[in-house]
């Protein structure tokens, strides 16, 4: 099918945010939606804070099955939901809406679950030991409640402004892990007997602030991940590499949250195939 066929195609799902362009949702998407024959196709939708409810609602009545959702509207889209998932009412945000056609949406969270899923492939025994996450936004808190749900037992929550580690703590109490807040200085003691690390802040993105550890504390064995993507092997990466440890890029995640809400929306679980990986990775260099 040529790409003109594809856009005169009617959309049936698409991501909104601001700024759009860069998702690549669209290419992973319209990958599957093609992979399964599915008529249709998934679009990069530009909508602004000020205008999110109507065109919400223009696009459900448009006959969309549902949309992701990306920076800025994740939190806003939870709080405009008529029915949520326990991860998106766990975390405080939506990432996946599903339509309903008798109205109103579901809002749920897959990134939680698509960030546990990507550390499905590694050969460390990640969930066996203590975990740590650096951050404590929106990301940090996808990360944390998928942990919980794939049965880490004890997360520390290092954020530079404690108070949020410990208000992410506080949401995420009750749910069977033991969740302990530590102020950013504390970083390299209790490095040392972790099972997995994890970056969920903006540090090591790129032509941002690198995020500057010592990774030759950490145990060996340790599994070390960075949910930045861009750069694909963040400085963080690399030295955890060259320190001999195991990695996990924030590729991964980004393919499974997309794999669970395609699967919301047309009941197929697609496949993260190395195809896939690799057009994407090729369209990172651009
Ligand atoms: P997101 O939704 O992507 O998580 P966010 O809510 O803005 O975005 O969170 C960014 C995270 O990166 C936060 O944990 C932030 O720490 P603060 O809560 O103290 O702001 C962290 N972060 C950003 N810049 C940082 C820096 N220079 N040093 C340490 N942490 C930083």
């Amino acid at each position: 099918m040529t790409d003109k066929n594809r856009t005169e195609q009617k959309i049936i799902a698409g991501v909104i945010g601001t700024p759009i362009k860069h998702s690549r949702s669209p290419l992973m998407h319209n990958h599957w939606l093609r992979a399964h024959g599915l008529k249709g196709t998934y679009a990069a939708i530009e909508v602004a804070p000020d205008e999110l409810e109507p065109r919400l609602a223009a696009l459900a009545a448009e006959g969309l099955r549902g949309v992701n959702v990306t920076i800025p509207h994740k939190e806003a889209v939870f709080a405009l939901a008529t029915e949520r998932d326990q991860a998106a009412q766990k975390i405080g945000a939506v990432n996946t809406v599903i339509f309903r056609k008798s109205g109103g949406f579901l809002g749920i969270n897959t990134d939680a679950p698509g960030f546990a899923a990507s550390l499905q492939a590694a050969a460390a025994p990640w969930a066996g030991g203590p975990a740590m996450v650096l951050g404590a936004g929106g990301a940090a808190r996808g990360v944390v409640y998928g942990l919980i749900e794939a049965g880490v037992r004890e997360i520390r929550i290092v954020n530079r402004t404690l108070e949020r580690a410990e208000a992410l703590a506080r949401d995420m109490g009750g749910l069977g892990a033991s969740l302990i807040p530590l102020p950013w200085d504390k970083i390299s003691e209790q490095m040392i007997d972790l099972a997995l690390l994890v970056n969920a802040t903006s540090l090591g993105l790129a032509g941002g602030r690198p995020l500057d550890l010592d990774v030759t504390l950490l145990a060996p064995g340790a599994l070390v991940t960075d949910i930045v993507y861009a750069p694909l092997e963040t400085d963080l990466l690399r030295a955890a590499k060259r320190a001999g440890h195991e990695t996990v890029d924030g590729l991964g995640m980004l393919i499974h949250q997309a794999r669970f809400a395609f699967e919301a929306w047309f009941g197929i679980l697609p496949e993260a195939n190395a195809g896939l990986r690799a057009a994407l990775e090729k369209d990172l260099q651009k």
